[in-house]
C-alpha cells in the first residue's frame, strides 16, 4: 500500500483564506479589526523565525499584529507586567507568549497570567481544564490542526482506535482530549511505555508527538493506519553535501507510507496548520469578546 499524502500546506492555506474573509466581514460589518500580540524574550533562532512568520500571517489575514521583543535578561516582574496591560488593552484579542522562557522566569507563572479569554495557545490551566471537562475553551493550536486534518481525511472518527504517541501540555495531553470529544478509543503511550511498537500497532489513527526522529517504523503501524506526524527534527544531511541539515518527522516516512492509508509529511503536514489555528483562535477569541457568534472553521476548510 502506499499512502495518500495529508497535504496540511494546502489545507492551512484555504483555512487562512477563510479566516481573512471573515476578518474583512468583521471589520466592514462591525468595525473590529482582531489583535494578536506575540511575546518573544531573546534571541532564540527557531523563535524568532516562528514569531516573524506568525506576524507576516497575522497582517496577511488583516489582522492587527503587535510584537513585544524583550531581552533575554527581562525579568518575571517586568514579563507579567507587559501581560497585564496586554491584559487590559482593548485592542489585543489574542496575547501568546512565544515558549521556551529564559532561565530566570517561571512558566507556569506567566501562563497563568494571561486571560484565558486571550489564551491563544490554550495553554492556560482554565482553558486546559475547560477541554477536559469538554466546555468551550480555547484549543492549543497544534492538535486542533491535527483534529482538522484528521476529520478531513477520515471524516465520523467516532469508536476508532487512537494512539498519540506524547504526553506534553502543548500537544499529546490536549489531542489526546481532542480525540476523546470525538469519541474515539484513546491511548496515551510515551517514550517510556512497554512495547511501545505493540501499542502503535493497534491504532487506526496514530499520532506522533515524541520528539525523536523518526522513531515510528513502518512494522509499528497497522495497515491502512491513518499517519499524524507532528515531529519537527532538523537532522544532519550529508547526503546533501556537508554541514547540511534536513526537517525530518518522529515517524520514518519512507517505511511508514509503505504501510499507513495517509499521513502528513514533514514538513508540509502538520507545522503549517499550527499558526493557521493560532488565527483561527484569534478570530474566535475576538468573536467571544465581542458577543459575536463564533465562525465554525473546523469543517468549513475543507
Ligand atoms: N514554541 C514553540 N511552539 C510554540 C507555540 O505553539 N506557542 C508558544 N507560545 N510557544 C511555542
Amino acid at each position: 500500500m502506499t499512502a495518500r499524502i495529508i497535504d496540511g500546506k494546502a489545507f492551512a492555506e484555504r483555512l487562512r483564506e477563510r479566516i481573512a474573509d471573515e476578518v474583512s466581514t468583521l471589520k466592514a460589518q462591525h468595525g473590529i479589526t482582531p489583535g494578536l500580540a506575540v511575546v518573544l524574550l531573546g534571541e532564540d533562532p527557531a523563535s524568532t523565525v516562528y514569531v516573524r512568520s506568525k506576524a507576516k500571517q497575522t497582517v496577511e489575514v488583516g489582522m492587527a499584529s503587535f510584537e513585544h521583543k524583550l531581552g533575554a535578561a527581562t525579568s518575571e516582574a517586568d514579563l507579567l507586567a507587559l501581560v497585564a496591560k496586554l491584559n487590559a488593552d482593548p485592542t489585543v484579542n489574542g496575547i501568546l507568549v512565544q515558549l521556551p522562557l529564559p532561565k530566570q522566569i517561571n512558566t507556569d507563572r506567566v501562563l497563568a497570567a494571561i486571560s484565558p479569554e486571550k489564551d491563544v495557545d490554550g495553554f492556560h490551566v482554565v482553558n486546559a481544564g475547560l477541554l477536559a471537562t469538554g466546555q468551550k475553551a480555547m484549543v492549543p493550536c497544534t492538535p486542533l490542526g491535527c483534529l482538522m486534518l484528521l476529520k478531513d481525511t477520515l471524516g465520523d472518527l467516532a469508536g476508532s482506535e487512537a494512539v498519540v504517541v506524547g504526553r506534553s501540555n502543548i500537544v499529546g495531553k490536549p489531542m489526546a482530549q481532542l480525540l476523546l470529544g470525538e469519541s474515539c478509543t484513546v491511548t496515551i503511550a510515551h517514550s517510556k511505555s512497554r512495547d511501545l511498537p505493540g501499542i502503535c500497532r493497534r491504532a487506526d489513527i496514530l499520532v506522533a508527538a515524541v520528539g525523536r526522529p523518526e522513531m515510528i517504523k513502518g512494522d509499528w503501524i497497522k495497515p491502512g493506519a491513518t499517519v499524524i506526524d507532528v515531529g519537527i527534527n532538523r537532522v544532519p544531511a550529508p547526503e546533501k553535501g556537508p554541514d547540511k541539515h534536513k526537517l525530518v518527522g518522529d515517524v520514518d516516512f519512507a517505511s511508514a507510507s509503505a504501510v499507513a492509508g495517509a499521513i502528513t509529511p514533514v514538513p508540509g503536514g502538520v507545522g503549517p496548520m499550527t499558526i493557521a489555528c493560532l488565527l483561527a483562535n484569534t478570530l474566535t477569541a475576538t468573536c467571544r469578546a465581542n458577543g459575536l457568534p463564533e465562525p465554525y472553521l473546523l469543517e468549513t476548510a475543507v
